[in-house]
């Protein structure tokens, strides 16, 4: 009766260190002009990248901050003319944006992008250039429409040099209904490969 025990919690322990070492995870929502939710995201992401310092290129990597919040660009978007979008801005100039895209049946992440700026000194410090750099790339973020993405263990996004690792996340975008629906594909790695 022991080892059955100790082997459920040992899944638990591991998801609950993944929580610690990856931050709380943080709701995004964004709203139209009626205060009908058509995006919402809940996820904790890390991000890691390099830059060049007078000593030689340094790695870094740092968390999207609890302080993170929805930018007012953010947009529900238009029928038939521009999509909706997810701006979440943080630190010193930092952006990192979700566009979305939609046909009869699906919707996706068609493109992800982030902003940022070498001159936040707490990031990257003795950074040799001050400027701000854009990377962006496709994504495989996707789910039916109606439909929540979900994928619980780490998702990694490069995007250039830069690797956006999402945890916990649950993603949906062209809300019916003020929420996320109940029914969504979960999908889990065997947590053997996190270990
Ligand atoms: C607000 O709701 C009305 C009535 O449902 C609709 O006609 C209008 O397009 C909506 N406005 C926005 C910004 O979504
Ligand atoms: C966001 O995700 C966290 C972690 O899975 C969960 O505890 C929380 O209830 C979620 N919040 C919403 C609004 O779905
Ligand atoms: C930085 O990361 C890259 C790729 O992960 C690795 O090859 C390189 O050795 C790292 N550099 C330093 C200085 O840690
Ligand atoms: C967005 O926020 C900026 C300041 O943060 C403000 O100047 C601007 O009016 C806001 N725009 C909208 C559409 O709310
Ligand atoms: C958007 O395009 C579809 C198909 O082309 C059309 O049926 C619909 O009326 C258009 N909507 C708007 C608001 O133009
Ligand atoms: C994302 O959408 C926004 C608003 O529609 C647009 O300005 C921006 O160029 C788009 N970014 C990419 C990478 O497609
Ligand atoms: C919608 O997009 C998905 C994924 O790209 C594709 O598999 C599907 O055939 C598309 N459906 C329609 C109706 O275009
Ligand atoms: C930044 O550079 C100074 C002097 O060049 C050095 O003492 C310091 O350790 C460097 N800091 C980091 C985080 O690399
Ligand atoms: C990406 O990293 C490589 C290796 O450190 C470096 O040579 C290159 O300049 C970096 N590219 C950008 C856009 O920072
Ligand atoms: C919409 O949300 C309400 C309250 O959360 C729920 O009772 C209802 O079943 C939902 N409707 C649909 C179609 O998901």
């Amino acid at each position: 009766m022991a080892a059955p025990g100790g082997a459920r919690r040992q899944p638990l322990l591991l998801l609950l260190l993944a929580g610690l070492l990856h931050g709380a995870s943080a709701v995004f929502t964004v709203k139209d002009g009626n205060g009908t939710a058509c995006i919402m995201a809940n996820f904790s992401a890390a991000f890691s990248t390099n830059y060049n310092t007078k000593s030689g290129s340094k790695n870094v990597s740092f968390d999207l901050p609890p302080n993170a919040e929805v930018l007012n660009s953010s947009s529900c978007g238009k029928e038939n003319a521009s999509d909706p979008t997810l701006m979440i801005a943080f630190g010193r100039g930092h952006t990192l944006t979700l566009n979305f895209t939609r046909n009869a049946t699906r919707y996706s992440v068609h493109m992800m992008s982030f902003v940022y700026n070498l001159a936040d000194t707490e990031i990257f410090p003795n950074a040799s250039s001050k400027e701000t750099k854009t990377v962006e790339s496709i994504t495989d973020i996707m789910a039916d429409i109606n439909k929540k993405y979900r994928c619980v263990s780490s998702n990694q996004i490069h995007m250039n040099n830069v690797t956006v690792t999402f945890h916990d996340a649950t993603i949906q975008a062209y809300l019916s209904n003020n929420s996320f629906s109940k029914e969504g594909k979960t999908l889990t790695l065997p947590l053997m490969l996190l270990v």
